[in-house]
């Protein structure tokens, strides 16, 4: 790649005739290195408009699209019908869509006929950029009209932009000032009783943030279903309960892993189950929006051994892998609001308490070792709690287990300045939590803070609310 400086690129801008030079003889990486800095070009540098129309029909797509991008900077009507006639021969995606866009900023309505006509392309790309083109015009009732005919389009990202438009427009309406306070009677509670019935006690749109590990089908002495059907179905009926508690656009993450319940005998298959895809099948449907999948991976030493015969035999077909690793899909309630609009709702001093130190998680590989509990055999370690809520919710804010075991979710809310909301089924479990929630309570010199209540599912029943 020759060198070029900017006092070089200003006299390409200047002279037609040295930028057509420069555009025949030199290498791609040199065009597309000065297309990408030509900065600004207004009616001055319209000299250098034709040279920047050849390169529409250059052999590499990447200076196709930087030359469709500055085309666009000029914003110049009298430029459509040969932008019209580059499209109709461009076959790249990338290169269709730079030149909707170049035609988009002209925001002359002699482009709409073109665009409304777009609407009709094939590739959803094409259809979303020329929508953008037409919401230019968003204060003309006529023109949005024209995309109404995209409610029935099956692309669900383009159904997610028309919606909006023509359904009471929830995404322009005004903020509610803060969001209501968080509600008392679920405040550091913990609840000895079966999820489900519990959740019915609990008003909509109270829950902050879910944390949960369910409990592992049959893998585990505290779990017993009739049948693996029996038990998605239960964890249905959970997230969709939880779904209901959950305030708009916030989050619910669940700690899966596949498991195996153990043959029957030597003459039989030990069975896997897919747990996380299973449940995820139905998380959309429920009204939960997939955000992140982040994988917990443990020492090797941690786990259960699987290798052993192939070790020996090392025959095809018979490897079985050490699993190291568990899965905490991340989920959003599903809104049409962006995440800013969640953050809007904490005052400025709240948003600054809850900052994320450094030191935080890059990258969705988190390496933790797992933790052992005398009594409860399946426990988060703390530090995996910790990470979640400080990546997931603002101080003061309620976060959730259903299943909540020995309870560790609700030591990381204390010791990270929100309350808790607990539910367990298990006696043994609930007594285990009553014993070690909190370590010390005269940490809290908090007036804000609730003395952490443990009732039967009978007794909240009659909570207030
Ligand atoms: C995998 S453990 C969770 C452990 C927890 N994450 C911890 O740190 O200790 C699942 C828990 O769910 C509880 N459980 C099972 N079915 C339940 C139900 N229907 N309602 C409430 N809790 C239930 C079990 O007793 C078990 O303690």
């Amino acid at each position: 790649m020759k060198k070029i400086d900017a006092k070089q690129i200003e006299i390409l801008k200047s002279d037609p005739d040295i930028f057509f030079e420069f555009v025949q003889t030199s290498d791609e990486k040199s065009i597309k290195y000065v297309l990408g800095r030509l900065g600004r070009l207004s009616a001055s540098s319209i000299i250098i408009q034709e040279s920047l129309f050849s390169l529409l029909s250059h052999r590499s797509i990447q200076i196709r699209v930087a030359a469709a991008h500055n085309v666009g900077k000029f914003g110049d009507a009298n430029l459509l019908p040969k932008l019209i006639s580059a499209f109709e021969s461009e076959t790249s995606t990338e290169v269709r869509t730079e030149i909707i866009s170049a035609i988009g900023r002209m925001r002359d309505h002699s482009s709409l006929n073109f665009l409304y006509k777009t609407l009709n392309d094939p590739d959803p790309k094409t259809v979303m950029q020329a929508i953008r083109g037409i919401l230019v015009f968003k204060k003309d009732p006529i023109v949005i009209n024209s995309l109404k005919t995209l409610l029935s389009h099956p692309n669900e990202q383009i159904q997610a932009i028309i919606k909006p438009l023509f359904e009471g427009s929830i995404a322009t309406s005004k903020l509610k000032s803060k969001s209501k306070e968080p509600a008392n009677y679920l405040s550091n509670t913990v609840v000895r009783g079966d999820v489900l019935e519990v959740l019915a006690e609990v008003a909509d749109d109270e829950i902050h943030l879910t944390f949960t590990s369910p409990p592992y089908y049959n893998a585990r002495d505290y779990s017993i279903y009739e049948s693996y059907g029996e038990y998605i179905a239960f964890l249905k009926s959970v997230f969709t309960e939880i779904h209901r508690v959950t305030r708009e656009g916030r989050f619910l993450i669940v700690n899966t892993s596949p498991v195996i319940v153990s043959r029957f005998s030597r003459s039989h298959s030990s069975r896997r189950y897919p747990i996380p895809f299973d449940i995820h099948g139905f998380m959309d449907e429920i009204g939960w929006e997939y955000i992140d999948d982040i994988i917990w991976l443990k020492p090797e030493a941690s786990v259960k051994n699987r290798n052993g015969g192939f070790l020996q035999h090392r025959k095809p077909l018979g490897y079985k892998p050490n699993t190291v690793t568990e899965m905490l899909m991340v989920y959003r309630k599903k809104t049409i609001r962006l995440i800013d609009w969640n953050m809007k709702q904490y005052s400025s001093e709240i948003i600054e308490q809850s900052l994320v130190p450094d030191g935080y998680e890059t990258t969705n590989v988190w390496r933790i070792d797992p933790k052992y509990n005398k009594i409860h055999s399946a426990v988060f370690p703390i530090e995996l709690c910790e990470k979640i809520i400080s990546y997931y919710s603002f101080k003061g804010d309620i976060v959730f287990d259903p299943f909540a075991g020995s309870g560790t979710l609700g030591k990381a809310a204390l010791a990270l300045g929100r309350s808790f909301f607990l539910t367990e089924l298990n006696e043994k479990y609930f007594q285990l939590m009553k014993d070690s929630l909190p370590p010390n309570e005269n940490m809290f010199t908090d007036k804000s803070f609730n003395k952490i209540k443990f009732i039967s599912s009978d007794d909240f029943r009659n909570v207030e609310k």
